[in-house]
């Protein structure tokens, strides 16, 4: 097979070897336009799990780059907050990561691409990919993050670039750090951060890094430099601003200027037989330190499929099966670690050990639990920080730490949210409801939420949907408060909300947001804009429909108050009627409720308030809302702050944040913990400042991840929906997993006989020796140079 290669970066290069490995035959030629020694960069860094690919796919190279490691376990994390409090050094061990020069890897690449026959062109241009893929069985374009490859058959791949919002540069420092290290500093200008990490006995790769506006206030947006050449002004300003952190020792720079991350994303990377790989198909932000890794595993990916698939056709396709899915995890961990520090600022207020565990986990791949593995000392560290002047007692995981709103202390963080059961006949709760919440109850969370209540017979979803606006209902609803408050410690709060344009639709199960076969009722909006095509148009409301929809919110929150509730939370998300005012997507109102977010916000506000005037002074309301409507044009997350605080400044106790279910033809990007970052902004930022708590929900999967939203201070509580339908008992089966029983986790005495795991026979072996002798040993720094 004839295969040309256009860029002989690590992607080209660790590919050309490792297929001509794998096909002797294989006429394989590299164009890149460099010299062979000519580079940009100073240090390739490589965690402990990439390695191992390498070390298996191809043992020479992998012998070759272990003779040149700089390996060390450590992570400093220089906290300088500039605001009166001491500037503070904290270090977590454990971490394993091995770099070297980024001219050493190329070198060894080459000179195993020459031993095994690949023809290598430096200084040369690559041909035009035309001509290449004419006379070539496959084009393989590495030709980097600026891709002409990938310009020219754009209408193929279909990229996107997406350019961020800080300024980096890329420099070498003659001094040789003995960790990674994050310096975090408050200058004049701003907060900047540094970003270092040492390759090898001579020098360090030393990154710093700052949003756009701190960038611009420094002046470093004035330089002027001629084409190929360093800003070399900028670097003096930067050798000044850290000259503390560089210990007198030199910067270096080659062709460093500022830069402007972009995460290049292609809808396919391939076109006929040209193929890309490594930054030419994807970028992943620095500070996850991927790129250089990625180019490597998907050259070998490609290789082997060569191999392993009998068409070209077919290995590009495996290629593509076995990349895709692990470029978009990388991808979305190192889009959470690029918004984590491109708002830095948001968070240096915080206290330096739970700044450090934030810092840790901001890619939210890293939890709790990973960092007590790799480093107790250091949870240890954070979780007592995070105890100190609580009286909460040291050793006591972050989600079983009480919190008080307003008059009501709840037991720990953690909520059962509010979930439709679709169970109700003529709203009104019954044995299922009280079974279904009791449980949950019982089942160890701090408050249980009721599913929305609605307020009227024609502010239910379906007909199987809850509701307070009869007596009947409020005795049912009565009756469920009574046995949550008799028989467990858990607080209950009741979810009131209107469905507006959302209503008039079969139950879950038979069709969600599908309106009924027969017997559909009138539909309502602030405007006339259907859910979705097969969705009723609204009716418009008008002002006395406002009047008496509110009326029946104040109504039902009477109701709810005699009904003994803890906490009230007005449901404002998920395109129900208070949801649809606040979207320009659904609100197209030409009066005083609709156009500006001011105006969007004033009917729900308005309610609220209403609402607020009749609920007990002593008593909790919080506000559920959407925090994104995932789609052009609809709320994003600063309107979302602008929401957070407005509630806040109408007496608001708590934000719950979630996302979407606003317009049928959404786009959310779900994962893991997805919401949480909606969560973190407005704690941050409106929270804090404003005194109320900001509670985050979404695929939040385990008491890792709560302990872990919680220390790193991204939300005061946790809301878990579909893990309760799957263990109503999920916060007392979590204590029990930590091996924590003190309180917060309170077993009801009549199960307690239960609260240990069921014995099931020995597991047991015994441990090994060296795990014995190290589990003793004291921790080390530990960080060795070869040659
Ligand atoms: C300025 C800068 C500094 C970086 N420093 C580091 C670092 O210190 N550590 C780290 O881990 N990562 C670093 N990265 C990221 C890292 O280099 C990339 O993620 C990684 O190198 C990707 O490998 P690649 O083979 O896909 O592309 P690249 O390494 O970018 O290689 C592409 C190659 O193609 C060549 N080329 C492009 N077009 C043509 C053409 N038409 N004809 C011939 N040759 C062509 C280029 O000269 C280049 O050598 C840096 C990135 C940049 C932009
Ligand atoms: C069956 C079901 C019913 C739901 N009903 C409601 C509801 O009545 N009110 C509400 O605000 N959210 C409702 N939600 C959303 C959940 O409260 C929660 O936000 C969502 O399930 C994400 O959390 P999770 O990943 O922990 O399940 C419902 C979710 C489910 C699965």
């Amino acid at each position: 097979m004839r295969i040309a290669v256009v860029g002989g970066g690590p992607g080209g290069l660790y590919f050309s070897l490792l297929a001509k490995q794998l096909g002797p035959g294989h006429e394989i030629s590299v164009w890149e336009r460099n010299a062979p020694d000519d580079t940009f960069g100073f240090g390739v860094v490589f965690s402990d799990e990439t390695l191992g690919g390498i070390e298996h796919a191809d043992p020479v190279i992998y012998a070759a780059m272990e003779r040149e490691f700089a390996r060390w376990d450590d992570i400093d994390i220089h906290f300088r907050p500039g605001d009166g409090r001491p500037d503070r050094l904290i270090t977590s061990g454990g971490h394993g990561f091995a770099a070297m020069s980024r001219r050493t890897l190329l070198g060894i690449l080459q000179d195993r691409c020459r031993s095994l026959g690949v023809t290598l062109r430096f200084r040369t241009e690559a041909p035009d990919p035309d001509e290449l893929s004419g006379g070539h069985d496959l084009v393989v374009a590495c030709d980097g993050v600026n891709s002409a490859t990938r310009a020219k058959y754009a209408d193929r791949f279909g990229p996107t670039v997406d350019t961020r919002q800080c300024r980096y540069m890329w420099l070498g420092t003659d001094k040789v750090f003995d960790a990674f290290t994050f310096d975090v500093r408050r200058t004049p200008y701003g907060v900047m951060q540094v970003h270092a990490y040492p390759y090898d006995a001579t020098g360090s790769t030393f990154i710093v890094e700052m949003h756009d506006s701190v960038w611009r206030r420094a002046g470093f947006s004035a330089g002027s430099f001629a084409p190929g050449e360093s800003d070399t002004a900028a670097i003096a300003v930067i050798g000044d601003l850290f000259a503390d952190l560089l210990d007198g020792q030199q910067m270096r720079a080659n062709n460093s200027r500022w830069i402007s991350f972009g995460t290049v994303r292609c809808e396919s990377w391939r076109a006929g037989n040209v193929v890309l790989l490594g930054d030419a198909a994807h970028t992943a932000h620095f500070s996850i330190g991927s790129g250089t890794k990625l180019a490597m595993e998907d050259a070998l990916a490609l290789a082997a499929s060569l191999h392993e698939q009998s068409t070209v056709d077919d290995a590009l396709a495996a290629y593509d099966a076995e990349r895709r899915p692990v470029v978009v995890s990388t991808q979305r961990a190192a889009q959470a670690s690029l918004e984590w520090f491109e708002n830095l600022g948001r968070y240096v207020h915080q206290e330096p050990e739970q700044f450090a565990f934030n810092l840790l986990t901001r890619s939210r791949r890293v939890t709790l639990d990973n960092l007590r593995l790799r480093d107790p000392e250091f949870v240890s560290t954070v979780e007592s920080a995070f105890s100190a002047g609580t009286g909460v007692a040291a050793g006591t995981p972050p989600m079983f730490h009480p919190y008080r709103l307003r008059g009501l202390e709840l037991r720990n963080r953690v909520i059962v949210s509010p979930m439709d059961m679709y169970s109700a006949v003529d709203g009104v709760p019954a044995d299922f409801h009280l079974v279904h919440l009791g449980s949950k109850a019982l089942g160890g969370a701090g408050l249980v939420m009721t599913e929305m209540a609605c307020v009227s017979a024609d502010g239910r979803i379906t007909p199987g949907c809850a509701g307070l606006w009869t007596d009947e209902q409020e005795a049912a609803w009565a009756r469920v408060v009574e046995f949550v408050h008799g028989s467990s410690g858990a607080a209950i709060g009741l979810q009131l909300g209107h469905s507006g344009r959302k209503g008039s639709t079969k139950l879950m199960w038979e069709g969600i947001d599908e309106p009924l076969d027969e017997g559909n009722w009138e539909v309502c909006g602030p405007s006339a804009v259907a859910y979705s095509p097969d969705s009723q148009v609204p009716r418009e409301l008008t002002r006395v429909d406002l009047d008496l929809i509110r009326d029946q919110f104040v109504a039902a929150a009477v109701r709810g108050a005699r009904c003994g509730f803890d906490l009230l939370e007005l449901h404002c998300a998920h395109g129900y009627l208070l949801s649809s005012f606040l979207s320009p997507l659904s609100n197209r109102r030409t009066d005083e409720y609709g156009g500006s977010l001011e105006n969007r916000l004033r009917y729900p506000l308005e309610v609220f308030d209403a609402m607020r005037a009749v609920w007990p002074a002593e008593r909790p309301m919080s506000v559920r809302v959407s925090a994104t409507d995932w789609y052009d044009g609809g709320i994003e997350v600063d309107d979302a702050v602008r929401i957070g605080r407005a509630f806040a400044e109408h007496g608001v106790d708590a934000v719950d944040v979630s996302t979407g279910q606003v317009v049928k033809e959404e786009r959310p990007a779900f994962g893991r913990s997805y919401q949480t970052p909606f969560a973190d902004r407005i704690r941050n930022e409106v929270g804090r400042e404003l005194g109320i708590a900001v509670v985050a929900v979404g695929a939040l999967s385990s008491w890792d991840d709560v302990n872990s939203v919680i220390l790193a201070g991204r939300a005061d509580l946790c809301a878990l929906g579909r893990v309760h339908l799957y263990d109503p008992q999920w916060t007392l089966h979590a204590a029990a997993e930590q091996g924590y029983a003190g309180p917060g986790a309170e077993w009801p005495a009549p199960f307690r006989a239960g609260s240990r795991r069921p014995q099931a026979g020995r597991t047991d072996g015994p441990r090994p020796r060296l795990e014995l002798i190290r589990a003793g040993a004291p921790r080390t720094r530990h960080t060795r140079w070869r040659p």
